[in-house]
């Protein structure tokens, strides 16, 4: 049975996963090799902690229960040595996630379960990576996590139906609901969210129409919540070029990336984090 978690990785994705690991009553530890991005994640959670306590969304007695269980380290292996359950949110790199989990694997329980985060990459290679593969799966959370309803589960090729009920539970007390599919790549969501977001990116390069103009038809027209380029600007142009790159050497030329696309990120406009993609956010991280 999951009790205590280690989320390695406090960016983006590792805060939010923190954060919905300690409400769900798990004992938490968010892991970083950078002292600067564990301040960053304290300071944000904070902040998830007080709007959910100010919006009702959260009792004060349940804020304090959750924060209670959140700890933070810089030591991988410290972490691991008491975990029951690793997530990996480390950045979408296979020499970086291989590092973590050779790591995991030798300062973990035997028993402990090991999940990625990764939005593209494969569970079975991951797996590989260590000495338990039936004990892998991926644990795809989406952004912002504290937000996103969904966890989408991928089995590797040797994850055991144990692993994946013990992880869907988790999931399910996380207070998320699951999908669990089989491995091919990008999954579900990240195949159509990169085939739609570069068609944006087709059309804008095509002419077709302005940034707001795409944006509006797609949500008032599709009934998407945002549009494509509002979804690239908060995910990272950055990680959708890096997503789509992968999808194009693995499934061709469907998923070519969009020269304006490319342009954009080696302008260094990245969306939101950068203060400029395809909208500028540069006042105050408000659209311009
Ligand atoms: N950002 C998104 O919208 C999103 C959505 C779904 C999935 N993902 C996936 O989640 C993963 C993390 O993405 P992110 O956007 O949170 O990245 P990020 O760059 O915001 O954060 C990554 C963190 O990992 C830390 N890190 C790097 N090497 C480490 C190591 N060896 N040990 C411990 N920490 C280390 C970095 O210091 C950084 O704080 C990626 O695989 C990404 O594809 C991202």
């Amino acid at each position: 049975m999951v009790k205590s978690i280690v989320v390695v990785g406090s960016g983006v994705m590792g805060r939010g996963i923190a954060y919905v690991s300690a409400c769900g009553g798990f004992e938490t530890t968010l892991v970083d090799i950078q002292e600067e991005q564990i301040t960053a994640a304290k300071s944000e959670l904070d902040s998830i902690f007080d709007k959910g306590v100010k919006r009702g969304k959260l009792s004060v007695e349940a804020c304090n229960e959750a924060q209670a269980h959140l700890h933070f380290s810089t030591s991988l292996k410290e972490a691991a040595s008491g975990a029951d359950l690793l997530i990996e949110a480390v950045p979408e790199k296979a020499e970086i996630k291989r590092n973590v989990f050779e790591t995991a694997d030798a300062y973990s329980p035997k028993s402990c379960y090991f999940a990625t985060n990764t939005s593209t990459m494969s569970p079975t290679e991951i797996a590989s990576y260590t000495k338990r593969p039936s004990q892998v799966i991926a644990m795809h959370f989406f952004n912002p996590v504290h937000k996103m309803p969904l966890v989408e589960m991928i089995r590797g090729l040797e994850t055991s139906d144990e692993t994946a009920e013990a992880i869907q539970n988790v999931a399910h007390q996380m207070g998320k609901e699951t999908v669990v599919v089989n491995e091919f790549p990008g999954f579900v969501t990240s195949r159509i969210s990169a085939l739609v977001g570069n068609e944006a990116f087709y059309m804008l390069q095509e002419g077709v129409g302005s940034p707001e103009e795409i944006d509006k038809a797609i949500k008032l027209g599709l009934n998407y919540p945002m549009g494509p380029f509002e979804l690239g600007d908060l995910v990272g142009l950055d990680a959708r070029l890096n997503n789509l790159k992968y999808l194009h050497e693995k499934l061709g030329e469907k998923y070519r990336p969009a020269p304006l696309l490319e342009q954009y990120v080696s302008a260094g406009r990245l969306g939101r984090k950068t203060g400029r993609g395809v909208y500028d956010y540069s006042k105050d991280g408000e659209l311009v």
